[in-house]
């Protein structure tokens, strides 16, 4: 497995496997990977002929306050899982080679960065896009995989990669979850004592709309009020948002439920699209 330490690195090795005729699958990551994470990776490796997956913790999308310090970081973990998946090339720059002094120009998908996670989080998808953009167009590949698990990033990146020519097919994967339905987030390594059990709450949430538009309801209020029922019973959560809305547009109404719910520190998000089986 190659390591890849800089822009230039990226680049050449990336060109070099393009000039053999090799299609290029990118995994953009932040590290503390566990097995959301490599259900991206198996499927890159399925569908391409060489997967560079990228680990850069990005400074840009994390608002002043939030947990950028603190964010678990264990690259030598992290390596060995990616070589045991047989990854071809691993990508690590130094934030001072993503964003050497002076670099101050920003991508934006402007609607989609206004609304939920856009509106919780001020200039969140601002460096989202920066940083994504950036990592296509050093690796320049020709798929790039993201998780539903954070819905309405990925489909943000799907419209950028679009709207700016990028060439880069975005495959969206599903959220891989813990037995009790938890999605696997490198955030949960936060969760102290009871915070583990409370944070079933977003599930259970997700799974009680479900359940409701099983059972034929379409309202998107009632729907939402059956998720904020099952969330105020939690007393270690405090709900940012839990609406019902459209896929695309990320405002209502629509068939995805969403929830980001803070569980006394820990921010955590999940969806699921209404009437999919939810495996819990
Ligand atoms: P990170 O949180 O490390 O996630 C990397 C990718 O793994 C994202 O596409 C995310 O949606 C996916 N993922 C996380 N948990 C998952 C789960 N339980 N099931 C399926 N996929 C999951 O998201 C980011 O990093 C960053 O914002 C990044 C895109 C790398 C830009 O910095």
């Amino acid at each position: 497995m190659e390591v890849l330490r800089t822009v230039a690195e990226a680049r050449a090795r990336s060109e070099a496997w393009r000039c053999e005729g090799l299609s290029v699958g990118l995994v953009p990551t932040m590290g503390a990977l566990h097995e959301g994470h490599l259900s991206l990776v198996r499927r890159a490796r399925e569908e391409c002929d060489r997967t560079v997956v990228s680990i850069f913790v990005n400074p840009l999308q994390f608002a002043p306050g939030e947990d950028y310090e603190r964010y678990p970081r264990d690259l030598d973990a992290d390596m060995a899982l990616l070589r045991a998946e047989r990854v071809d090339a691993v990508y690590t720059p130094a934030v001072e080679a993503m964003y050497p002094p002076g670099a101050t120009s920003r991508a934006r998908v402007a609607g989609l960065d206004e609304v939920l996670e856009g509106e919780c989080r001020p200039g969140h998808f601002e460096g989202v896009a920066t940083v994504v953009l950036k990592l296509f167009n050093a690796v320049r590949p020709r798929r790039a995989y993201f998780g539903q698990k954070d819905g309405q990033q990925a489909r943000l990146v799907g419209r950028l990669a679009r709207d700016l020519d990028t060439g880069v097919e975005v495959v969206v994967c599903a959220t891989v979850r813990e037995p009790d339905g938890l999605a696997l987030s490198s955030r949960n390594a936060y969760l102290r004592g009871p915070e583990r059990a409370a944070a079933r709450c977003l599930v259970r949430a997700l799974t009680a709309a479900n359940a409701r538009w099983l059972g034929g309801e379409r309202d998107a209020a009632a729907l939402a009020r059956a998720m904020r029922e099952v969330l105020a019973a939690e007393q270690l959560a405090r709900v940012d948002y839990a609406p019902v809305v459209d896929e695309q547009s990320f405002r209502g109404p629509g068939r995805l439920a969403v929830v980001a719910v803070r569980i006394v520190r820990t921010r955590l998000i999940d969806n699921h699209p209404l009437g999919e089986p939810l495996p819990v």
